[in-house]
């Protein structure tokens, strides 16, 4: 696992100032662009949720999309994608937040996650953690169970994981990063 998840951590670029000058950007573009570390990363998450009864797995938009969707697959479990605003075409459900650098929301279609169903939250990294909060608080709104939330990296240094409450949270890496 230490040798896997050094793998996974060599792939991935910090960026120095940006967006914005202060902040290192970690980023999975060239985890992608490495099929090992890519096979690696999806591996670890299902492997941690093979055996827990999921139902459905989640992703934020953007980098969600890409770790949760071969995640879902792999559990043979739905996909729901969570959007930016104005995205989705159906009828939505909405959370707002606050993230490292703005205000955003995040939309569901209505109905693509049920009560009682046990969800998976999938992001590439958690930094104050308001984005996987705004997950949390939208399963709560329609009564579905957070088996957990998983991120290919932690930045402890802001913090987030102390937003997530009692929900659990899985990291595979963590990185510098205030
Ligand atoms: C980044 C990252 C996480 C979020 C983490 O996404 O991909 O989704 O920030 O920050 P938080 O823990 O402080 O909420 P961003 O909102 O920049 O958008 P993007 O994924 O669409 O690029
Ligand atoms: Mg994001």
């Amino acid at each position: 696992v230490e040798q896997r998840n050094q793998i996974i951590s060599d792939s991935i670029r910090g960026i120095p100032d940006f967006p914005k000058p202060g902040i290192l950007f970690w980023d999975v573009t060239t985890l992608l662009l490495n099929p090992q570390a890519f096979q690696l990363t999806i591996d670890a998450m299902v492997e941690r949720y093979r055996d827990q009864k999921v139902d459905v797995v989640a992703g934020f938009e953007a980098r969600g999309l890409i770790f949760g969707a071969p995640l879902a697959l792999a559990l043979g479990v739905p996909f729901v994608p969570l959007r930016k605003p104005g995205k989705l075409p159906g009828e939505t459900i909405s959370e707002s937040y606050d993230t490292e650098y703005s205000t955003d929301k995040i939309e569901m279609h209505t109905g693509a996650i049920n009560a009682g169903q046990r969800v998976v939250l999938v992001d590439d990294l958690i930094a104050t953690g308001g984005t996987l909060r705004a997950g949390i608080n939208l399963m709560g709104k329609v009564g579905a169970e957070v088996v957990e939330s998983a991120c290919i990296i932690e930045l402890p240094a802001l913090k987030g994981r102390a937003k997530l409450g009692d929900t659990k949270l899985f990291v595979l890496i963590e990185k510098e990063g205030e």
